[in-house]
């Protein structure tokens, strides 16, 4: 099995991060997360920098 982080960006959803990755903030705070977690990038999440579904319900789409 490979140890190499992959990330997958999801249709007109979210970015998915699988693997153990030290996800940084811009302090250089390292941000504690689950071995795989998804990041938001439709900017509706409550709960960023993490997908919480709602780009599903806001009708989110990616082009
Ligand atoms: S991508 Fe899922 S809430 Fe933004």
């Amino acid at each position: 099995m490979s140890d190499r982080v992959k990330i997958f960006v999801k249709p007109n959803g979210s970015v998915r991060v699988t693997g153990v990755a030290d996800f940084v903030d811009a302090d250089g705070n390292v941000i504690e997360t689950k071995e795989n977690f998804s990041l938001c990038r439709c900017g509706h999440s409550k709960e960023k920098p993490f997908c919480d579904g709602s780009h599903r319900e806001a009708g989110f789409q990616a082009e």
